[in-house]
């Protein structure tokens, strides 16, 4: 796979001046490209991706099954590598373009700075709800861990299983412990994929209404990929991905 990410500009920099003065850019998109290559074939996931996301937006992002929304999520959150083109997260008044940071400061840069909620929870099996929740605060070897994993787990109303493993949650249950940790550690960014994919509708619209109350009460970004429709009515902005390009959707802004 190409990767001219390498090209060797500094992974930080100064963040540029806003042009739109109301509007902090959190992330920026620039030429972000993902092809897979199989054989001869050269799939193009995504094609050329330019946007910015602001700070504190709730972003909705539709799409078919299978038109990447699961490799931008991946882009985003430096999990995955562009082919080419960068993703740029600003920080404070820095930038921090993930594509000129190696794999292993991808990884600390996602510790800190980003929270994931997957489909299928991706909750540790051999933890307990309160140690899945401390996890990413004790990773980052922050004080102070199991008092601020308590407060989220009774946040999402699970403050009386801190003992329990995740195979004796519901998977409604398994998703609020997901939620709690993936704000553990204050990150700038969340990152959401079919969050209520693998949960039936009541408990979805659930776990929804909590992801959506706890990010905006501690004044979150959140990225989220989805099918529920209903998902978009509550978006700041909606977009499509459609044959690699994202679009937004004419009721957006
Ligand atoms: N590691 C990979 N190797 C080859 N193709 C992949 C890989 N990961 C994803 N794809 C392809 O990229 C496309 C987008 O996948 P994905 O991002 O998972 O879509 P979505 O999340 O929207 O369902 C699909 O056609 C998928 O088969
Ligand atoms: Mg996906």
């Amino acid at each position: 796979m190409i990767d001219q990410s390498v090209e060797r500009r500094p992974a930080i920099q100064a963040a540029p001046e806003g042009r739109q003065p109301n509007k902090r850019v959190l992330i920026r998109l620039e030429g972000l490209t993902k092809v897979y290559d199989e054989g001869d074939m050269h799939h193009m996931v995504l094609d050329e991706l330019n946007r910015e996301f602001y700070a504190g937006e709730f972003v909705c992002l539709l799409g078919k099954s299978g038109s990447g929304k699961s490799t931008l999520l991946n882009l985003i959150s430096g999990i995955d590598a562009p082919s080419h083109g960068h993703v740029v997260i600003y920080q404070d008044s820095e930038a921090v373009r993930l594509t000129a940071l190696t794999e292993h400061e991808r990884t600390l840069f996602r510790r800190r700075n980003i929270g994931i909620v997957f489909q299928f929870f991706n909750l540790i099996p051999t933890l307990t709800v309160l140690e899945n929740v401390m996890l990413p605060l004790e990773l980052n070897g922050e004080a102070g861990a199991s008092r601020r994993a308590q407060q989220l787990l009774d946040r999402v109303e699970l403050g009386n299983r801190l003992q329990t493993y995740p195979d004796k949650l519901s998977g409604g249950e398994q998703q609020r412990v997901a939620i709690a940790r993936a704000l553990a550690h204050d990150p700038l960014l969340i990152l959401a994929d079919e969050p209520t994919g693998n949960l039936d509708e009541d408990t979805g619209n659930t776990v929804l209404t909590l992801l959506l109350e706890l990010t905006r009460d501690a004044g979150k970004t959140l990225f989220m990929a989805t099918h529920a429709p209903e998902v978009a009515r509550l978006a700041d902005r909606v977009l499509h991905l459609d044959h690699g390009k994202l679009v937004i959707d004419e009721n957006g802004h």
